[in-house]
């Protein structure tokens, strides 16, 4: 084998489309995505969808590491497949597909997982930080980094764009390609980071020093995108801001103004010193109400679309499937390619059975 002189970055089944691919992944751990996913994360991907051939799916399997009641699982996991879609993702240019509709990630989850030493796997922060705050722990949270590294190998994923928190787990998941390629011979593309910018940092309503988020702020401090107008505007108008009265951008003195400020300025699409000037002599009462209707105005198409969507889960049903069967053509091959390389006999097939 010519593997000592191979480059390990080359693809070893040439991508088909001529645009590099990219993947990325989401939970279905909500009845909605907030403001800070949407423009944190989604806003990205669709986005991206131009340059790349994006594969987007709905981590389900990485879902039931938490204990999840399965009716609840079912609804978010097509709730988070109708956001992607609602939110820009185009179902015929990228692949927008379910992770349990393949049966090649647990596959190639099992070889990364026996390709990991266990003490590398026990140093995993999200693991430690996770266990260290009395979550119960299963093994399938512990093995979390191994089945990830499985979704991003099995695509030939050049890039992976993925929030800071995620930095990680690319790490070990570039590391377990690399000890692949060197064992086996090059047969895995090795992903880079594509770490999103923290520029659309979107702040907690109720806590504007943390950041928006899912899983630790309370609801009144979260914009969901599913919440009705007269609910965005509620919240928005209890957010916490300070007693000087001056709309002006200071992260660290006015967190709640700047994070106020910040939402304004991206939906709106202006900068935040106009945003201060047409705000100068008037109060936070005002800037509550202009960023209120803002918000309300850009997530209308978005809500539009979602109520078409989830009121027709046949047709959503349809569209992931597509995603999986275009996925499966990927999936396939790659785990044909790396079971081989290791030694596992290739399956007699059906009808040349006796
Ligand atoms: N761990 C990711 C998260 O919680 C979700 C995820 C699973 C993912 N597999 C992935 C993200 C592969 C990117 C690529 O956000």
């Amino acid at each position: 084998m010519s593997s000592a002189s191979a480059d390990p970055t080359t693809p070893a089944e040439p991508t088909t489309a001529e645009r590099p691919r990219i993947l990325s992944g989401m939970q279905p751990t909500s009845d909605s995505l907030h403001l800070g996913n949407y423009l944190g994360a989604l806003v990205n991907w669709v986005g991206l969808q131009e340059e790349f051939d994006a594969y987007y799916f709905v981590a389900d399997l990485h879902a039931l590491t938490v204990p999840t009641d399965p009716e609840v699982l079912r609804r978010r996991t097509r709730i988070t497949a109708a956001q992607f879609i609602a939110g820009g993702v185009d179902p015929e240019r990228s692949s927008v597909f379910v992770q349990s509709h393949l049966h090649e990630h647990p596959a190639l989850g099992w070889v990364m997982g026996c390709l990991t030493a266990f003490g590398e796997a026990s140093r995993m922060t999200q693991f430690k930080d996770k266990t260290s705050k009395g979550q119960n722990a299963n093994v399938g949270l512990f093995t979390y980094p191994m089945l990830m590294a499985a979704d991003i190998l099995m695509y030939d994923a050049a890039y992976v764009p993925v929030g800071e928190d995620q930095r990680q787990h690319l790490e070990i998941t570039r590391d377990l390609a690399l000890r692949f390629n060197q064992r086996f011979g090059d047969g895995l593309v090795v992903p880079e980071p594509y770490i999103l910018k923290e520029g659309a940092k979107i702040m907690d309503l109720t806590e504007p020093t943390s950041k928006m988020s899912g899983s630790t702020s309370p609801e009144k401090g979260l914009i969901l995108l599913s919440d009705e107008p007269g609910r965005i505007a509620k919240k928005i108008r209890a957010a916490v801001t300070d007693t000087d009265g001056e709309v002006r951008y200071d992260p660290d003195a006015k967190a709640g103004v700047s994070n106020l400020l910040v939402i304004h300025s991206i939906l709106s699409g202006r900068r935040i010193e106009e945003i201060e000037r047409d705000f100068v002599g008037r109060g936070y009462g005002d800037l509550k109400k202009e960023v209120a209707e803002i918000v309300v105005t850009a997530l209308e198409p978005f809500q539009t679309r979602m109520a078409e969507l989830l009121g027709d889960p046949a047709e959503l049903d349809r569209i992931v499937a597509r995603g999986a069967e275009r996925a499966h053509e990927v999936a396939r091959r790659t785990v044909a390619r790396v079971y081989d390389r290791m030694g596992l006999l290739p399956p007699v097939p059906r009808a040349d059975r006796v």
